[in-house]
């Protein structure tokens, strides 16, 4: 009788030690696993050395990912056998091979042995790749909890569980911007509600303030694995450590070069510009004669060689905005346009347009102008977005997403259709690449491509009319 009860519990010793130790584990717990398993951990989360040395490896070399693969399964590197480290993978006895003697399964106590020292079951000392880490028990069990998890279908990327997604916003919901910060975290949370479920999962925002620090925001939501990805949200222009949550239209200008997990809807300024000097060339009956207002530079200079692409001539470049420098007596003939950069007073210019007679377009971009005050038919402005209605003010500006905005919940939720039931953030920046011409209202349509994160160059180019409207020329265009 005592020696069946003994079996017995061998065989249930062996079932238990064959699953990973804590199945029940807490989602937070599992968290900190994954962190340490693909990251790392944080920068003085875990410390970790080669055998012999006590230098800490740093977060990029000690992450167990980085040897054995983002999902554990282990592979060749440079001639040497990376072991696979799933859970599955050590719970299971080893039969001798070339090159790798057998050893026992895994259970709790030998991974800690491993891990620690560097010794395997059958008491081997581990090749000198593999570092020893000293972790506390809460972080033992939260690796091996995540070793139970990785590679599975139930290896959720941060932010997922089975019934909910977590998308995150850094919004400014105290201070002078707080009423439109808010107005924004109402609407996103609305348009996100209005996406249903998709495969199972609704759609939950979390939106952190971004006070007077931004980038902590910023890094409390992604770097603290709260989200699965963000959107609509400000950017710190530091942000750049939690590169690998996918950022969906960022609140800030479009850079030529995005980092690899952003999509960027609208068009990069430098496009804004090369467009109005196709409409300005496309607009005089003979070539250009072109004057640029504003700073030098890289901008200045893509102007340049737009208006040389379109057969057109720069008669002038000066910093300061003034007209006067840029017509006759200065310039002779007069230019056919001006051409203000960000930065260049358009306003101020406007003015000065206004109380002259000279038949002269004047182009800038629209955000430099006051809506309703600049009523000068000789204006050309160009916009990232489509222009909302008359002087922006129907009555439910308040309430209404920015076109930005809108347009970023409306391509994240896309996205999350197109990534399947399988959430992951590699999954969802593969569905984004496959956008084609994708209509978000208000924003140009979305093309975005293997590598290629900015949706659109396009932009629409408007004038005033005399009573205060503005009246659209054309449709969305990128420059030629
Ligand atoms: C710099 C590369 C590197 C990193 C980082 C690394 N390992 Fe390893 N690991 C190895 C190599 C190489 C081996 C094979 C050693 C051998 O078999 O002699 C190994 C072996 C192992 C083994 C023994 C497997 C077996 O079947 O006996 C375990 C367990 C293990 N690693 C877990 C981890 C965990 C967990 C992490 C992260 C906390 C990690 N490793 C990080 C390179 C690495």
């Amino acid at each position: 009788m005592r020696r069946c009860a003994r079996a017995l519990a061998m065989v249930v010793f062996a079932l238990v030690a064959a699953m990973p130790p804590a199945e029940s584990g807490a989602d937070n717990d599992t968290a900190a696993g994954r962190r340490i398993f693909a990251r790392g951990g944080g920068r003085d989360e875990v410390f970790a050395s080669f055998s012999g040395t006590r230098a800490a490896l740093p977060p990029a070399v000690r992450r167990c990912a980085g040897c054995h693969g983002p999902d554990g399964a282990g592979g060749r590197e440079g001639g040497v056998e990376i072991p696979a480290i799933t859970w599955r993978a050590l719970a299971a006895p080893r039969a001798p091979s070339p090159g790798r003697p057998a050893r026992p399964g895994y259970v709790g106590a030998t991974l800690a042995r491993a891990l620690a020292e560097g010794i395997d079951p059958a008491g081997r000392r581990l090749a000198p790749g593999m570092p020893r880490y000293q972790l506390t028990p809460t972080q033992l069990t939260a690796l091996s909890d995540y070793l139970g998890v990785v590679g599975t279908e139930r290896d959720l990327d941060p932010g997922v569980t089975a019934d909910e997604i977590r998308l995150g916003a850094v919004l400014p919901l105290s201070g002078a911007q707080a009423a439109s910060g808010q107005a924004m975290r109402r609407g996103l949370e609305n348009a996100l509600a209005a996406a249903g479920s998709i495969y199972g999962r609704r759609l939950r925002l979390v939106a952190a303030d971004a006070g007077d620090d931004a980038a902590a925001a910023f890094d409390r939501l992604a770097a603290g694995d709260q989200v699965f990805a963000l959107l609509a949200t400000l950017l710190p222009p530091d942000a750049e450590g939690a590169g690998e949550v996918p950022v969906i239209g960022p609140l800030a200008p479009t850079p030529a070069q995005p980092l690899p997990n952003r999509f960027h809807l609208l068009a990069p300024v430098e496009d804004q510009m090369r467009l109005l000097v196709d409409e300005l060339a496309g607009e005089t009956p003979h070539p250009l004669r072109l004057a640029i207002v504003g700073p030098q530079g890289s901008l200045a200079d893509a102007v340049a060689d737009q208006a040389a692409r379109d057969g057109a001539m720069v008669v002038g470049r000066i910093t300061a905005a003034d007209l006067a420098a840029v017509l006759p007596p200065a310039i002779e003939p007069a230019p056919d346009a001006v051409l203000a950069l960000p930065g260049a007073a358009l306003d101020g210019l406007a003015a000065q347009l206004a109380s002259r007679r000279e038949d002269l377009l004047l182009a800038g971009p629209a955000q430099a102008v006051t809506p309703g005050v600049a009523t000068d038919p000789r204006l050309r402005l160009v916009l990232p977005v489509w222009p909302t209605g008359p002087g922006g003010r129907d009555a439910s500006a308040a309430t209404a997403l920015p076109p930005l905005a809108a347009a970023a919940a409306a391509v994240l939720v896309e996205g999350l259709k197109r990534m399947g039931g399988h959430a992951s953030r590699a999954g969802l920046v593969a569905a984004l690449e496959s956008l084609r011409d994708f209509p978000t209202g208000a924003a140009p349509p979305q093309n975005f491509g293997r590598g290629q994160h900015i949706g659109s160059r396009a932009g629409v180019v408007v004038r005033p009319d005399r009573d205060g409207g503005i009246i659209v020329i054309g449709s969305w265009r990128a420059p030629r």
